[in-house]
Formats: C-alpha cells, structure tokens, sequence
C-alpha cells in the first residue's frame, strides 16, 4: 500500500479541469501536492476548493510550462524549500489551432510542441534529475489523449504532440527504469473540460462522440483522476511505458 504522506506530488494545469481532479485526489490520500499552471489567480481558486475537500492546502507554483526557463525557475524555487517531488503529473496542455492540416501556421504547431512536448519533457527531466541524485525512485505520469493512438481531422498538431508524448514516455521509462522511475501515460477519451467545451456543448460533435465509444458519453474529470493515482501508487510498481487509453470504450469501438 503506498503511504501517501511520504510523496510529493506535483500537478501541471491543475487550476482547473483533469488536473484540478487529479490534484485533489493526491490532496484526498495525503500527499503533498504542488499545483502548477499559469495564472495565480486560478491557481488560488483550486488550492481553496481543494483545502476544503481535504482539509490540506496545496502549494501553489505558477509557471508556464513552454517555457524552459520558467520551468527552470519553478525548480530552483522547489529546491528552496527544500521539497522533492517524486510524483510528478504532467498534465497541461495547448490545443490553439482546430483546423485541416492544410491551413497549420507554424506559430501554433511550435506553440503546441512547446507545451505538449518539449514543455512534459523538461518537467520530467527536472524531477528525474534530482530523483537520481538523491538515489530515490518516484513516478511520471503523462496525460496523452487517444488522440496521440489514432488520425485526428482538425486536431492533426495536437494529436502529434500526444503520439510524440506517449513515445517519450516508453523511451523515458527505459532510460530511467533502472534508476527506480517509472514512467507510464494515460489516453483520456473526451472529457467534460473548459479545454472540450467546443465539442462536449457541440450536440452534432458530442453526438459522434457518444455514439462510438461502448458506455454511449463522455467522462468526468473525476472519472480520470483515479487511474493516475494507480499508476503513480506503489500498487503500479511492475508498470513503467505503458500508454493506458481511459475513454469510455472509445479507442474499442
Ligand atoms: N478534456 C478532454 O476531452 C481531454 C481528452 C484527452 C486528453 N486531454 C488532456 O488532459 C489534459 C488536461 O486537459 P483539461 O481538459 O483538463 O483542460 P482544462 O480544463 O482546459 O485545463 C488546462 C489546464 O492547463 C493549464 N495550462 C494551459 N496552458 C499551460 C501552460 N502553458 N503552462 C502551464 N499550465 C498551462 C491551465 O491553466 P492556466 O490557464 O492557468 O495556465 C489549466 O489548469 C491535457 O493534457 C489534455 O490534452 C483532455
């Protein structure tokens, strides 16, 4: 059983939203949680709503994860205080462009490699980094999407940064599985976000949606959170690159 009250976790894109979710779970079980995003003022929104759930308020660290440097700082200022974190969840994300492939600007395709990609892996390196010096094991999760195992019309870029990161996750897992860190991804299916809400309040795209996958609707951010506590739990601990779809039946049907 892993004792919660030993881990640090840290949740990117957890004002709101998957990460809001995952992050009150960790809060729920004992962990210490770290929430990152942006923006403060949602950042204090979520540790509220959170402290009240659990009766613990998490630290809150804004930083936009596209942005080496900032990441940099965010981990000199954890450094600070002296916490390592040892479940880290990468779960923010950027979707800026939907449209056929054909009309892609190269200003949103770098802005989506940036978050997505280039911003998951500098998180993961920060913390596998310091993991490594302290000789300590810990466990990565990346939020990919099924869009990353499947075509994706209209969300082509988005969809190559999510395959992009569930191979980041296998080569990671190998590179850092003797080291004693496991790194595993989750494919959410839509999910009822503020990050959806053009195709969840769609009724023609929710439709589409719904009439695929095998439990006939979309999920709840709740419905998401408790998978990522698994993999990041002690109860994971024969599980590293692995990609775990979690849509409702959608990728079966
Ligand atoms: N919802 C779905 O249907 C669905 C399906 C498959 C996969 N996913 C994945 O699930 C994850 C969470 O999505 P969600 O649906 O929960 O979205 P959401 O509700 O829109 O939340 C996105 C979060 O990411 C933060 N964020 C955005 N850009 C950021 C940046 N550059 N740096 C740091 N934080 C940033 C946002 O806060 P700030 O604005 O303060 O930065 C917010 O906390 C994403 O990886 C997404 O690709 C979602």
């Amino acid at each position: 059983m892993t004792d919660w009250s030993d881990r640090t976790a840290l949740v990117t894109g957890a004002s709101r939203g998957i990460g809001e979710a995952i992050a009150t779970r960790l809060s729920q079980a004992g962990a210490q949680v770290i929430l990152v995003s942006r923006k403060q003022e949602g950042l204090d929104q979520a540790a509220d709503r959170i402290s009240e759930i659990s009766g613990t308020r998490p630290l809150v660290q804004p930083c936009h994860t596209g942005r080496p440097q900032a990441i940099g700082a965010l981990f000199e200022a954890l450094d600070a205080q002296g916490i390592v974190v040892d479940a880290l969840v990468n779960n923010a994300a950027t979707n800026p462009y939907f449209g056929p492939m054909m009309g892609l600007e190269w200003a949103a395709f770098d802005k989506t490699f940036d978050v997505n990609v280039k911003g998951s892996f500098e998180m993961a390196r920060q913390v596998a980094k310091r993991l490594i010096a302290a000789k300590q094991g810990g466990s990565i999760v990346n939020v990919a999407s099924i869009y990353g195992m499947m075509g994706a019309p209209f969300q082509g870029t988005y969809a190559m940064t999510k395959a992009a990161l569930i191979s980041l996750t296998q080569t990671l897992a190998h590179e850092w599985g003797g080291a004693g860190i496991r790194v595993n991804a989750i494919a959410p299916g839509l999910v009822d976000t503020q990050f959806a809400a053009a195709i969840v309040n769609n009724p023609a795209f929710a439709k589409v949606f719904s009439q695929r996958s095998a439990l006939k609707r979309h999920g709840q951010p709740e419905e998401i959170a408790g998978l990522v506590l698994y993999l990041l739990s002690s109860d994971a601990a024969f599980m590293s690159g692995a990609t775990v779809p979690i849509d409702g039946g959608y990728l079966a049907g």
